[in-house]
């Protein structure tokens, strides 16, 4: 992805590994500021991926495959670190895939180039994820994500942000509206900033103001996904349920950008999808501040299921596919 620093542009990854020790841009510092965390063992992953160092369901499986990479290389105990891994966050299948998958490629092609192959892999899926997309984007379109499923939460380029990525830079001029995204801000403190990078024209709105755009003048909206069960139905960051409805209200195409990794096909439907419930701070505070009253409890689920009929097509590195489709992909991972 395209870096603004100090008034030049360079390439980087959100996620990358050198010698014995793995990168992460520190995304809970952005935009105010571009850090980079060090992890040196399996346990700064798990801290890295449990604080939001690092998040967005394929950026999360390649923490994980580099995780795994560490406490292999560093002859720790493996299965300890393949529980710690699975323990940071629930909902995201990737970060399980991507452990399951290192424990069965490490032997066979060795940690290091393992993990390795496991985060280019995720590059080139996302890169076609963003070709065959932006097959979907005419010129002119004007197009609402939310949350963040850019490259900073995969690697590079991006599942939702692809398409766009690959539609802006074939010249057609597109307009994104990008949901702030309550409470932690993914959107207006990371999509944003990714498009700005790469001059791409869009708008932070509020979360409360997406219906309102989706009736006015949205072409098609794009979103991610943690968890895709095996009938489509599937969980995105929370919010992502009422954009799906109130773009069907509207006649306007609603698709699921993510790569087969993010696919469960051990579960049937929706109603199997494990919830991560974060921080009540997440919501009574902001910046640090308080912003409700003392004493006052809040729920916090980061994600919520929107069902397959809502679905208008999941664009996947193998193509797009209608809900009914998509069991063609079972086994392709
Ligand atoms: O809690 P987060 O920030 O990890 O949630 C991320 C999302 O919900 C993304 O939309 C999803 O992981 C797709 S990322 C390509």
């Amino acid at each position: 992805m395209k870096v603004l620093r100090n008034g030049r542009h360079s390439d980087m990854l959100a996620v990358w590994r050198e010698g014995g020790t793995v990168y992460f841009i520190d995304q809970r510092k952005l935009p105010g500021a571009l850090e980079i965390f060090e992890a040196r063992n399996y346990r700064d992953i798990a801290f890295a991926i449990a604080h939001m160092v690092v998040r967005g369901a394929p950026a999360i499986g390649c923490a994980a495959a580099y995780g795994m990479a560490l406490a292999m290389t560093q002859h720790d105990n493996v299965e300890e670190a393949s529980r710690a891994i699975k323990a940071t966050r629930p909902t995201a299948h990737d970060l399980f895939y991507a452990v399951n998958w290192m424990t069965e490629m490490a032997p066979r092609l060795g940690p290091v180039e393992a993990a390795a192959k496991y985060a280019s892999d995720i590059i080139d899926k996302c890169r076609l994820i963003g070709q065959n997309g932006g097959k979907l984007i005419s010129d002119g379109d004007i197009i609402l994500t939310h949350c963040n499923a850019g490259a900073l939460a995969t690697v590079d380029y991006g599942t939702a942000l692809a398409p766009i990525r690959i539609a802006h830079s074939e010249g057609k001029k597109i307009f994104v509206y990008v949901d702030e995204t309550r409470p932690w801000l993914q959107g207006s403190r990371l999509t944003a900033w990714e498009l700005t990078n790469e001059s791409i024209p869009h708008a932070i709105i509020a979360d409360n103001a997406a219906g309102h755009f989706i009736r006015k003048d949205v072409d098609c909206v794009i979103v991610g996904a943690d968890r895709i069960a095996a009938n489509g139905d599937f969980a995105n960051k929370i919010g992502t349920y009422e954009k799906a409805v109130v773009a069907r209200a509207n006649d306007v195409p609603f698709y699921v950008a993510a790569p087969v990794s993010t696919f469960d096909f051990t579960i049937t439907s929706g109603d199997d999808i494990r919830i991560e419930e974060r921080s009540e701070e997440e919501i009574t505070t902001m910046g640090g501040m308080r912003i409700a009253g003392p004493g006052e409890q809040a729920r916090n689920p980061v994600f919520d299921v929107t069902p397959h009929e809502l679905v208008s097509g999941f664009i996947t590195e193998y193509g797009v596919f209608g809900p009914d489709g998509i069991k063609s992909l079972h086994g392709r991972l």
